[in-house]
């Protein structure tokens, strides 16, 4: 009995389960894990696409042997040089010298930079529209540049209509025993799809609409991305979710207010908004307090709602500092789509509301709505009915697409 799992008859999943690093690119928190999806399609020739994270290099040494059963590697497909699927490539290539090591021309100068040593007369250059012949599988290549470097690319499998996406559609999370959509919780996993998406490969949504459109041209029967769950049943669903986070579309309509508060008081002011967003109908009202919740949780959330508002109290005369990791976040990516309010409080020159202002200035993609709200220390009678009627201004503007989505229904 193998200990990999089988995504059909001749292609392995040679995932590593990471329940370890507490944190992704050092960075952002793990509290369900990560895999590392390569896999290993044994035909007359075999065939690796990618390897994994360089910690977890023995263990998958293994799962190739326990699937080769004493053949050689012929090929081991570079879709993506970032470490966490090439930290094993060094170590593969002393376990398997006969390995040929297939990629575009970005990846060798890529694999040059981190690996000095290496022997580029193992590298072959493919690029789109080549073909890799492993006997019955045949194997073509389609570059994805800036999805999200520049040598990304996918392989697909002309024969067996497997797409191996590289970090598209991929997400946080381990796999605990299942490893396709339909033998897991689809919601988990496509929320820490998106908490991947927005956290990593939210800057380049041109060119994932670019990526999508080259893609629906292939027919696909599996997605096998290289982190996270292979997508067999719910493939519409997740391309059609990619295609919407490519383009900044977000896929519900309700708010997330986050704040940065010292005391209390633009906590106060938050509560106001959300309970009369609440009063007005709009049913997913995310409140998030930027020093208690991660960041990358509340920039997932803010890919997934069309409503944002943003408040701070002053510190040293600029935003609170939880908040700035945030507003640096959306303004890198450049967030577009969002209804967008801005509340705050300062005690005396300010600095909260006009660091908000600062970023939101320069995203044209986004509609500010009604003006900053800025109370002075606690808030007043007139602050807090200033802040129902932004939330009001912001519900309106929610429902009348909601009217105008019916309307095309209807139609
Ligand atoms: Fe999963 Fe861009 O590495």
């Amino acid at each position: 009995m193998h200990t990999c799992a089988s995504v059909t008859e001749k292609v392995f999943w040679l995932g590593t389960n990471d329940r370890k690093t507490a944190r992704f690119e050092n960075y952002l928190p793990l509290p369900n894990g990560v895999t590392y999806n390569s896999y290993l399609i044994k035909d007359t020739k075999t065939c690796l696409i990618d390897t994994v994270e360089f910690s977890n290099t023995s263990n998958f040494l293994e799962k190739i042997s326990e699937i080769l059963e004493g053949r050689a590697l012929d090929y081991v497909v570079v879709n993506h040089m970032e470490p966490d699927h090439s930290g094993a490539l060094h170590e593969l290539i002393k376990y398997h010298p006969e390995v040929k090591v297939i990629g575009n021309a970005t990846t060798l100068k890529m694999i040059k930079a981190f690996y000095h040593d290496f022997d580029a007369s193992s590298f072959v250059t493919v690029k789109e529209g080549d073909i890799l012949d492993l006997g019955e599988h045949r194997l073509t290549f389609v570059p994805v540049p800036m999805l999200h470097w520049p040598e990304s690319m996918v392989t697909y499998d002309l024969t067996e209509k497997i797409l191996f996406s590289n970090d598209a559609f991929g997400g946080f999370g381990t796999l605990d025993g299942g490893i396709f959509d339909d033998e897991v919780n689809f919601s988990f996993f496509e929320n820490e799809m998106r908490r991947y998406y927005a956290n990593i490969v939210g800057k380049y949504g041109n060119q994932v609409t670019n990526a999508i459109t080259k893609l629906e041209k292939l027919e696909i029967k599996y997605i096998c991305p290289s982190h996270g769950i292979v997508w067999r049943k719910n493939l519409e669903e997740v391309i059609g979710l990619y295609s919407k986070l490519g383009k900044f579309i977000p896929q519900s309509e309700g708010v997330v207010i986050v704040y940065g508060t010292l005391y209390g008081n633009t906590a106060k002011m938050a509560d106001v908004l959300a309970r009369a967003l609440s009063k007005e109908g709009i049913t997913e009202v995310k409140v998030y307090d930027a020093s208690q919740t991660d960041a990358s949780f509340i920039i997932s959330d803010i890919w997934k709602y069309k409503g944002l508002i943003l408040g701070s109290a002053a510190h040293n005369n600029t935003v609170y500092p939880k908040l700035e990791p945030i507003l640096s976040k959306i303004l890198n990516y450049g967030l577009k789509n969002r209804y967008v309010g801005i509340f705050g409080n300062k005690l005396w020159s300010g600095g909260g509301v006009r660091g908000i202002q600062a970023v939101t200035d320069q995203l044209n993609g986004i509609e500010i709505i009604g003006e900053p709200i800025e109370a002075v220390g606690a808030p007043t009678e007139e602050d807090y009915l200033k802040l129902e009627a932004l939330a009001k201004e912001i519900a309106a503007k929610l429902k009348s697409e909601r009217k105008e989505c019916l309307a095309c229904d209807n139609s």
